[in-house]
């Protein structure tokens, strides 16, 4: 097949597990990524791979990228960021991304990763959640509108063209080199302001042991190889293009995670969480970190069913090996 693959994000944590299985895949002759740092494909011992520093706003820049690609990987996104700058590289930035593959002659495969969050926390979301539910978004969580966005743009843009367009929607991704959920916990904010007779009630003894909140969602976790599995798959068409909702076998709450951090888990009623998600809505300047409260409000979790059958696709790791990974790394760090 000796296919060319123009990759956006390569640097990201998704970007790296999805450089090191293309090379490591036969059909794939050469790599052509594209973000903002620096970086030596060299120093991972990759080589089919070429790297060059651009930005997606650069319209130029992306359209010297996807000239002489077969197919086009989309990754590059910023995912905590302002609503400002997340909205113009997100929304401009994959735009640029997708015209420019539509206007290039040799790419026949465009593939972009979405995220369950494009499905938008709404309450009568069906649980699981299938591909043939309208990813509506979530207006007050910007993430999420940005993602159900784009995938609307990419629909509109690609209509009437013979490009084979795989959307990828996985849930939270995580494993020894993606972190990001770790980092983006709210346990030493939240749990600082728990007060202390409820955390002497817990049998927590201050400053001991870190504090998180559970709403007792159910949500998935999926490995970062295993969303390079995917990609991959996508990217040598295995399957008809379309819709794929990519997550790791069974699903975690914040208390698994609690548990497997040495944390306490304080259950925070349903409402609360609700209440809360509303006033941020209302409030204005709020930072936007603060809107990923949504995130906790309805269950999100997804049928895979349809990547299993039609892109032959499997995941390695189930939720809980992938929680376990991510922390396994963290304790040896
Ligand atoms: N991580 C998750 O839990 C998760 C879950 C579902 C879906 N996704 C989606 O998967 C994709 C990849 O996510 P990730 O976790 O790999 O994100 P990440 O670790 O934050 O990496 C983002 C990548 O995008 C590049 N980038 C950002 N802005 C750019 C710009 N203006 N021009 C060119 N490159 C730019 C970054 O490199 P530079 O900073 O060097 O430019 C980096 O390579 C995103 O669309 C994300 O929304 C992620």
């Amino acid at each position: 097949m000796a296919l060319t693959v123009a990759i956006t994000g390569p640097t990201g944590e998704i970007g790296m597990a999805a450089v090191r299985a293309l090379e490591a895949d036969d059909r794939v002759e050469r790599i052509l990524g594209m973000a903002r740092r620096p970086f030596d494909p060299a120093d991972h011992g990759w080589r089919k791979t070429e790297y060059r520093q651009g930005d997606i706003l650069d319209r130029k820049a992306v359209s010297a990228l996807v000239a002489s690609a077969d197919v086009v990987v989309h990754l590059a996104y910023v995912i905590m960021g302002s609503r400002s700058e997340s909205e113009r590289v997100n929304l401009t930035g994959s735009r640029n991304v997708f015209a420019a593959t539509v206007a290039a002659e040799r790419p026949k495969r465009l593939v972009y990763t979405s995220s369950v969050a494009a499905y938008g926390y709404h309450k009568d979301n069906p649980v699981p959640l299938t591909e043939s539910v309208p990813a509506r978004g979530s207006s007050g969580h910007y993430y999420s509108a940005q993602k159900a966005a784009c995938e609307k743009a990419l629909a509109e843009l690609t209509e009437k063209t013979d490009l084979a367009v795989y959307v990828l929607r996985p849930s939270i991704v995580a494993g020894p080199d993606a972190t990001i959920l770790l980092r983006s916990l709210p346990w030493e904010k939240l749990g600082g302001r728990i007060p202390e007779p409820l955390r002497r009630l817990l049998g927590a003894v201050p400053g001991l042991r870190p504090v998180l909140p559970d709403p007792g969602l159910h949500f998935q976790l999926v490995h970062h190889d295993d969303v390079a599995s995917a990609l991959v798959a996508a990217t040598c068409g295995d399957g008809p293009p379309g819709a794929y909702n990519i997550a790791g076998g069974g699903d975690i709450t914040m208390s698994d995670l609690a548990r497997e951090l040495d944390a306490y888990a304080v259950p925070v009623p349903a409402e609360l969480v609700a209440v809360t998600a509303e006033l941020v809505d209302l409030l204005p300047y709020v930072p936007p970190q603060a809107e990923w409260i949504h995130a906790a409000r309805h269950p999100m979790l997804m049928d895979i069913s349809k990547a299993r059958r039609d892109l032959h696709w499997e995941p390695e790791h189930s939720s809980l090996e992938t929680l376990r990974a991510m922390l396994h790394v963290k304790d040896d760090a």
